[in-house]
């Protein structure tokens, strides 16, 4: 029988078919389903727009984030070392790739640690699984000197993955021991076939901070790890999920937890689309990987400052001081995503006319209430709570 890979090897492959899958490209997503209405005369002084955003109580400079990549490998602790750099010069808080190959084995701590060495006053987050015990979780935030946590959620990717766990019935139990226990701010993602409201309800009444709703649209983990495997083919889960913005329209009405974006957001216009459906931040990932394998750090530094530069801009003719203003911008919900709404329950519709019908259930979104189904799952918690 052969060996299983490393994790260390593992985390190698996943860089090279997520930059393959970024150099070939997307033929579109949904966020092009999601456009602003054009205002005329909404337009503001450029110099009074403020890109500040709050998450969990942390004040970030900019509502853009690197999310969680990787480490385990030295060619992932180099990944991880350019990464950092861009994060310190730009000020972004970035994530660390999922840190279970530094809680089996401590000899790659180095390949995690660049992440905060690089960047001594920035915003790291660590990562790891849902299955991870609370001390082990501690180890993982204390090495880096973490603000937050991240837990990834990726019962699809595990599924499809040929050493991938097969059990994930310990997971809400876990969370909540950690999102209770742990002094950091917790963060449940995605990574990349989306966050449910009703998964988004749960995992607040487990006692989680942020959701981050990781939707389809950018990178497929369901066709990396495909391209991994020998045996079956799981070619027909390439797609699986919900795409970011319909997990926002599907999250609107949710209180009580903050929501951020990640998953096909390629630009600024993207950052500010999921800003408008109420994300507090957005992060992207393989896009940015991608810059920096194939044009290097100074040129992921510019492409960062860039885009800030353009959300800025974006902002100023929308007439949104703040990203918290974009939540009242109009929108023009088509396509695929109002086909979603509509299954959902959800009117696409009342985002049109948001900014002159300010109407107290269009603010808090189209669909007032959680449908009661959302409150028996969180009664079913293992703990019972609510
Ligand atoms: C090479 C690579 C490795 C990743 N490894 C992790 C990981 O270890 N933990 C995690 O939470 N997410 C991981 N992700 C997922 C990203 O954080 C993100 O959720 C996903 O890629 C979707 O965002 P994108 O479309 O901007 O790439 C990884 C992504 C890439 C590209």
């Amino acid at each position: 029988m052969n060996e299983p890979p490393s994790i260390g090897d593992r985390k190698d492959e996943h860089v090279r078919y997520a930059t393959e899958q970024h150099r070939r490209g997307f033929a579109g997503n949904d966020f092009d389903r999601v456009n602003f209405l054009h205002h005329a005369l909404a337009g503001i002084d450029r110099a009074d727009v403020d890109l500040t955003c709050e998450v969990a109580g942390m004040r970030w400079p900019a509502p853009l984030y690197i999310n969680g990549m990787t480490g385990g490998s030295s060619r992932t602790g180099s990944i991880n070392r350019r990464l950092a750099v861009a994060a310190a010069e730009t000020g972004l808080p970035i994530g660390s790739g999922s840190m279970s190959a530094y809680l089996r084995d401590e000899s790659v701590a180095d390949t995690y640690l660049a992440l905060r060495q690089e960047n001594p006053r920035g915003i790291v987050m660590a990562n790891v699984n849902a299955a991870t015990p609370v001390d082990e979780v501690r180890r993982a935030v204390d090495l880096l000197e973490a603000d937050a946590v991240q837990i990834h959620l990726n019962s699809v990717q595990e599924i499809v993955m040929p050493e991938g766990d097969r059990d994930f019935s310990g997971w809400p139990r876990q969370i909540e021991a950690v999102a209770t226990r742990i002094d950091v701010p917790v963060i449940v993602k995605e990574v990349g076939f989306g966050l449910s409201a009703k998964t988004i309800a749960l995992l607040r009444d487990l006692g989680v901070a942020v959701a981050d709703v990781g939707g389809r649209g950018g990178t497929d983990f369901a066709r990396i790890e495909n391209k991994r495997r020998a045996g079956e083919d799981f070619d027909f889960l390439a797609g699986w999920g919900q795409s970011t913005p319909c997990c926002l329209l599907d999250a609107a009405p949710l209180h009580g937890i903050d929501i951020i974006a990640s998953g096909g957001i390629r630009s600024a216009l993207d950052t500010a689309r999921a800003l408008a459906l109420g994300a507090r931040a957005t992060g992207v990932a393989g896009a940015f990987l991608t810059i920096l394998l194939d044009r290097g750090p100074d040129a992921l530094i510019t492409a960062i400052r860039g885009w800030l530069d353009q959300l800025t801009s974006i902002m100023t003719v929308l007439g949104a001081r703040t990203p918290q203003d974009l939540t009242r911008a109009d929108l023009a919900i088509t396509g695929d995503v109002a086909q979603f709404c509509r299954a959902m329950g959800i009117r696409p519709t009342a985002y049109g006319r948001r900014s002159v019908a300010p109407c107290t259930e269009q603010h808090a979104g189209p669909r007032s209430a959680a449908p009661p189904e959302y409150v028996a799952t969180a009664l079913d918690t293992p703990t019972g709570r609510r």
